[in-house]
């Protein structure tokens, strides 16, 4: 058992008064949950607590490693200030960060009291219980494709190691090697993400830019006061309460604090996705169907994707006042219920159908943290290259499965008017076909999963209390 450091006494006193601790600047919630490393080097290293009582010993010396939400706001500040003052990135300001993961056997294994810990963890996320690997024909993947997740492989934690130097991420990784070595910590697989070099930083290995919508989030990112309900600085972003993404915040389904036991407060449900990523099928596939369509490759993809590579939206924007730029977010398809201008099937508009999800948008959402693994094509052709998703919800069943199960692999599904053309989403759905520019497409899957696991990020007073 261990003992709360002055933070959390603060953060616990300031929560008996009723007052809430701004989640900005938050030492409970780890990084990379609300506020994003977006680091260039990322390394996910997959382990197994050989013994409980070690494994907790291992567990209070990793905290000393552990970032929090305040340690990334503070440096994006400390980059943001460097920016305006130097007018360009200030190259000195780096930063090494990690975070850790926990799944349902490593919570067990950890806990003091297993059977208390068991029944929380059935009661609030019985697919977090059960695991990837039970939820395998929910999600249309084949397991026995999987590097880990496996339940064969007991996996029980997952460090993610974020740099902005590789030379950094190899010292760490060296300590945290002999620090696991100390205390039997098995290190059962390993991953390296890194974003694509040059002209291709910030795209996927399709060749799109990546990462642009992600839902603002209330009470941590700030509300455009000409806008109630978006986020400052960023049109289209809507606002969605914290709760759909850390535990024992406001839900959009109403305050769910009551329901969820108090040690999960402040953690956040982890889905980690090994997504092997098949370039020259999908590059094929644009050639021919571009020329079944008359028209180019690019465009057949911006059709699949519905933004173009730099990331410009296919859809009109809902305030055209608001400029055309790539990071655009401002449209909803409420004027394209056909999807005559992005298809139905469209990628963005398969997993985040905006005015036509089923009841209220925001709570579908998810916060994705993904990176690339493997070298661009160009460099080397035959390569395995991907990208290794990463997405924090508080459901994993009615987030992260609800977008891949009802939305993307169900051809049925349309984000539009009834009867409005579609078919499955031809970038993660299963191999199937849909409807573009008014032409039946049939594809074969360009994306497989070759990894899959469920965990939680827990609070740091709950890392410190196991
Ligand atoms: C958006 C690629 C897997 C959910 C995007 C975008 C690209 C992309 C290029 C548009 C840029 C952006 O808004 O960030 C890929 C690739 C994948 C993949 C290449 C696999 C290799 C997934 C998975 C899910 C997912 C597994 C969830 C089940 C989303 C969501 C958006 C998105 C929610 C934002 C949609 C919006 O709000 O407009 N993805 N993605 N993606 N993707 Fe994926």
């Amino acid at each position: 058992m261990g003992t709360l450091d002055m933070s959390e006494l603060l953060h616990l006193h300031a929560e008996q008064r009723g007052v809430r601790p701004p989640l900005r600047k938050s030492r409970e919630i780890q990084g990379n949950v609300l506020a994003a490393f977006n680091k260039d080097h990322q390394q996910f290293r997959f382990l197994r607590f050989t013994d409980g009582k070690l494994g907790r010993t291992w567990l209070a010396a990793m905290i000393g490693y552990l970032s929090v939400t305040a340690d990334v706001e503070d440096f994006n500040e400390a980059f943001s200030l460097g920016r305006a003052m130097f007018g360009g990135d200030p190259q000195t300001l780096k930063a090494t960060w990690a975070n850790l993961s926990l799944t349902a056997e490593g919570l067990v294994k950890l806990a003091v009291n297993p059977s208390a810990v068991t029944e929380d963890l059935r009661r609030r996320d019985p697919e977090l219980w059960v695991g990837a690997e039970a939820r395998a024909d929910v999600t249309g993947d084949d397991p026995e494709e999987w590097l880990f997740g496996r339940s064969e492989q007991r996996i029980h934690a997952v460090v993610t190691v974020a740099s902005d130097c590789t030379e950094r991420l190899q010292a760490v990784d060296t300590v945290l090697d002999l620090l696991d070595d100390l205390l039997g910590v098995v290190k059962v697989h390993q991953e390296l993400g890194e974003t694509l070099p040059g002209p291709l930083k910030g795209r996927e290995h399709f060749g799109f830019k990546d990462g642009i919508s992600q839902p603002g989030i209330r009470d941590f990112h700030e509300e455009d006061p000409h806008r109630p309900g978006h986020r400052l600085g960023h049109a289209g972003a809507l606002l969605v309460k914290p709760g759909e993404f850390v535990f024992g915040h406001d839900t959009e389904r109403g305050d769910e604090s009551d329901r969820t036991a108090r040690w999960l407060h402040n953690g956040s449900l982890q889905v980690i996705r090994r997504l092997t990523q098949d370039v020259e099928g999908w590059r094929e596939a644009l050639r021919d169907h571009a020329d079944a369509l008359g028209t180019t490759p690019d465009e057949v993809g911006a059709l699949l994707i519905g933004r173009h590579r730099d990331g410009r939206p296919l859809a009109a924007p809902a305030d055209p006042a608001l400029g055309l730029g790539p990071d655009r977010n401002d449209f909803d398809h409420a004027d394209d219920p056909l999807g005559e201008r992005t298809p139905c099937a469209a990628h963005i508009r398969k997993t985040n159908p905006r005015a036509f999800t089923y009841r209220t948008p925001a709570q579908r959402r998810i916060l994705r943290r993904g990176i690339p693994f493997g070298p661009p094509h160009e460099q080397d052709p035959h390569a395995e290259r991907g990208l290794l998703f990463v997405a924090h919800c508080t459901s994993i069943r009615e987030q992260f499965e609800f977008q891949q199960r009802v939305w993307a692999n169900n051809p049925e599904f349309a984000g539009g008017a009834d009867g409005a053309p579609t078919g499955t989403d031809p970038v993660i759905g299963g191999t199937g076909g849909a409807r573009f520019g008014g032409t039946d497409l049939a594809f074969p899957r360009f994306v497989r999963t070759t990894g899959a696991l469920y965990a939680l990020v827990p609070s740091m007073s709950t890392l410190r209390l196991l």
